[in-house]
């Protein structure tokens, strides 16, 4: 069998794994990357799109932010709104911080189109990878490519390979070791390539269910409207979707959206899971191998981003200064904020969406609180310090 050595085997290609292969590759430690799928393929996934500073600052810090600097739309603040009213929410006068709207794909691109230039070797269209040996501190990991099985021994292995990966599944426990959530619809999502309606993201929450109005950039919008669990996209002409959107959004917005043919239409299931550990012997999880976050507040992303930070600092103490603290304490570390931005997003879903079951008492709740975050500075102040993400 063809064998390599590396110091870190990495699970996949998405954003967790190619942010951590260009951390680790820049402080000099070595790293293969191991993707089930082709580059189009990881580049057809369409995601959501508000980058907080930790996001930021790790493309800063690998001097990737060139694209996103000239493209990225800063925002300033957020909107709320509930039937006609719209609450206005100055999340950069309240917290000094902005965050930016840029796809996530194209944070996955950017770091794809550097990774060549770079130096780590990534190898797509690695079928059945496999961990060894986790609980020793010498792993090592297999895979089939090109009808050969190969192997790559390491000192350790960081599983970012998204919900369905591999590296979970080889926690032990791992069918029982979580907590999770499921909420009872979803969101029916819509990229069209016409202007925004709204220069800040603005959530609505409407008698008929929740309605998100979202941008990729000037001249492409991202629409959201929560449906349920049966519904089916086929059902949903691009006419029947921007009738509802426009009602959902409230008459001051929905004057303001401009229809156009839908690019991409889907339908996307809403829940938390969150795994019990994110560590175990030369095993590291990050990002969605991890966890799930609802899309409501757009945090997904942003935790794998902090995940990263946390692990890379981590890797890097115990090559360069064989210091073991941040490798024993990741988990820790990494789970405390994940909760956090669980708890944020758990908030602005059920303030934001409409549930079947939840009676007059919930509704009531729902508006008693709009109506308290309407004339509360401390309230919005909350509220803007989780949405730009809270501090690492
Ligand atoms: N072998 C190798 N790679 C695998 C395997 C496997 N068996 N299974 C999955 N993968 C790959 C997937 O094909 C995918 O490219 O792992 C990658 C995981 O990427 P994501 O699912 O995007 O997860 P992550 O990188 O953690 O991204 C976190 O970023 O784009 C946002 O909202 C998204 O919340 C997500 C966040
Ligand atoms: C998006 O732009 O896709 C988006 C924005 C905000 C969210 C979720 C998704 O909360």
């Amino acid at each position: 069998m063809q064998s390599t050595k590396t110091d870190v085997a990495i699970i996949g290609a998405g954003p967790s794994g190619l942010m951590l292969a260009h951390i680790l590759n820049q402080a000099g430690i070595s790293c293969t990357v191991l993707e089930r799928k082709s580059p189009d393929y990881v580049l057809s996934r369409i995601r959501a799109g508000v980058l907080e500073q930790c996001t930021l600052q790790i493309m800063e810090n690998l001097s990737l932010d060139s694209r996103l600097k000239a493209e990225g739309l800063p925002h300033d603040g957020v909107i709320l709104a509930d039937g006609e009213r719209v609450i206005d929410i100055d999340v950069k006068g309240l917290t000094g911080s902005q965050v930016v709207v840029y796809g996530q794909t194209e944070i996955t691109k950017d770091l794809m189109d550097a990774a060549d230039g770079r130096g780590f070797t990534r190898i797509y269209e690695a079928d059945n990878v496999q961990l060894f040996n986790i609980e020793t501190e010498a792993p090592f990991v297999t895979y089939e490519k090109g009808g050969e099985t190969r192997r790559i021994d390491c000192r350790f292995i960081a599983g970012c390979d998204g919900f369905h990966g591999p590296a979970r599944k080889a926690m032990p426990n791992s069918d029982t070791n979580y907590v999770e959530k499921v909420y009872p619809f979803g969101w029916l999502g819509v990229l069209a390539d016409v202007p925004p309606a709204t220069h800040e993201v603005a959530y609505a929450n409407h008698h008929n269910g929740f309605a998100l109005s979202s941008m990729r950039s000037l001249t492409r919008s991202r629409y959201y409207i929560q449906v349920g669990l049966e519904e089916k996209v086929e059902d949903w002409s691009d006419e029947r979707f921007w009738d509802e959107l426009e009602l959902r959004l409230g008459a001051d917005i929905a004057a303001k959206v401009t229809r156009g043919q839908s690019i991409e239409k889907s339908i996307a299931p809403l829940r938390s899971f969150i795994f019990g550990s994110m560590r175990h012997g030369s095993l590291f999880l990050a990002g969605d191998a991890a966890h799930i976050v609802p899309p409501t507040g757009a945090k997904g992303l942003n935790l794998a981003s902090s995940d990263i930070t946390y692990l890379s600092e981590a890797l890097i103490d115990y090559f360069k200064h064989r210091k073991s603290d941040g490798i024993n304490n990741y988990s820790d570390k990494a789970l405390n904020r994940v909760w956090k931005s669980s708890r944020f997003s758990w908030y602005l879903t059920t303030l934001m969406h409409r549930f079947h079951d939840g009676g007059e008492f919930n509704r009531k709740m729902q508006v008693a609180e709009l109506n308290y975050i309407a004339g509360s500075k401390a309230a919005q102040t909350t509220i803007a310090e989780n949405y730009i993400g809270l501090p690492l």
